[in-house]
């Protein structure tokens, strides 16, 4: 599967995002190492900081069908500029996908592609708790 139609995919999950108090509208579509595709968008509560991002949505929902070996995260919003993983994302994506491609299109239809270790450098981890 090549960049942009993963990144196609991202933005046709922001149809699924419940951003009730932010109204910002985020996508995610994460590629698994066997080819699989899985959808999210964020979703908000009324306690605000319990709000889930669409990045983790999508791992979480993966996670939970018994994945475990991913290739990349595509992530889109209504923004015209990119949207790139929040702190606690680039974190999680690290535990539970290592070092994958995080793609990020903006809304001119233009990708950024770069390594989550390019994002998170000097990661704390599992190693960190050995
Ligand atoms: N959000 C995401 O879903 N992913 C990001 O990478 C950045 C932020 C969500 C969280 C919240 O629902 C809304 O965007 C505004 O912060």
């Amino acid at each position: 599967m090549d960049n942009k139609t993963l990144a196609l995919k991202a933005v046709e999950a922001k149809s699924r995002s419940l951003p009730t108090y932010s109204n910002f509208h985020v996508g995610a579509a994460l590629l698994t190492q066997e080819g699989k595709i899985y959808l999210a968008g964020n979703i908000e509560s009324s306690s605000y900081s319990l709000a889930m991002c669409a990045e983790r949505t999508a791992l979480f929902k993966a996670i939970s069908e018994g994945e475990r070996k991913f290739k990349a995260i595509a992530i889109a919003s209504d923004d015209k500029n990119y949207c790139p993983p929040c702190g606690s994302c680039r974190q999680v994506i690290n535990d539970l996908c290592g070092d994958i491609d995080v793609i990020m299109i903006n809304g001119k239809d233009e990708l950024k592609v770069l390594k989550l270790s390019e994002l998170l450098p000097l990661p704390f981890g599992d190693d960190n708790l050995k």
